[in-house]
């Protein structure tokens, strides 16, 4: 099973797929833990990641898209595929390409909806994600909490008005997103039990 964690900074995503993976192999599953960008499972992928997040000169909106894609098709292709092969049960991403509907097509306005699905498809070869959990959070607190936690990236630092419209793109996304039980929202201002009582709720009730 394909499981993915969305939201904006601070959502507090990577911890909820921190504390998925671990409830899942309490419960001996074999599991896969992996983000976008820069999966930790492969070395081109956290190549990128530095350039993507840690760049100081200009980086180009175009390039900054077509570097997020190419480390969707390594991250697909190295990574992904190659999970259930290695006979994981479950491989959970910190993002996928929710993440760029968001950020870069709502964000960065660097894309039309129609350019971006044909690039995005042949990045990703139609790969899909079985269920999606998208942790949503006003930026105002995500941002806020980011901080505290000591983070400072290209994204962390645009201004909140960035930050609006990338919430308001993946409500769109979701939106349109079919089928409708392939992805739940849920509150990301409730505590991280709370968050979890409820992913691993609907794992058990889905996946187990
Ligand atoms: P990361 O340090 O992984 O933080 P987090 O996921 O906890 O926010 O940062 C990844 C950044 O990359 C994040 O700010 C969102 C951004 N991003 C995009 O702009 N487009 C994408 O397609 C993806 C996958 C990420």
């Amino acid at each position: 099973m394909y499981i993915c964690f969305e939201g904006s900074e601070g959502s507090g995503k990577s911890t909820q797929a921190r504390l998925l993976t671990q409830y899942l192999i309490e419960k001996e599953y074999n599991v896969l833990l992996t983000k976008e960008p820069g999966s930790e499972h492969d070395p081109v992928c956290h190549k990128i990641r530095e350039v993507l997040l840690h760049h100081t000169g200009t980086i180009s909106n175009r390039a900054e898209l077509l570097l997020f894609e190419a480390d969707r098709a390594q991250h697909v292709d190295e990574v992904l595929l190659k999970a259930s092969r290695n006979r994981y049960d479950f491989a959970i991403s910190d993002r996928f390409d929710a993440s760029s509907v968001a950020y870069q097509i709502y964000g960065r306005n660097v894309v039309s909806q129609e350019i971006f699905d044909v690039i995005n498809n042949f990045a990703k070869k139609y790969f899909s994600f079985d269920f999606t959990f998208w942790i949503d959070v006003p930026p105002k607190i995500g941002l806020e909490r980011g901080k505290r936690l000591g983070k400072s990236d290209r994204f962390q630092r645009e201004d909140l008005v960035f930050h609006e419209k990338v919430r308001k793109g993946y409500k769109k996304h979701f939106m349109k997103l079919k089928p409708k039980n392939a992805w739940r929202k849920i509150d990301g201002t409730l505590s991280i039990d709370e968050v979890q009582r409820i992913v691993r709720g609907i794992i058990k009730e889905r996946f187990m």
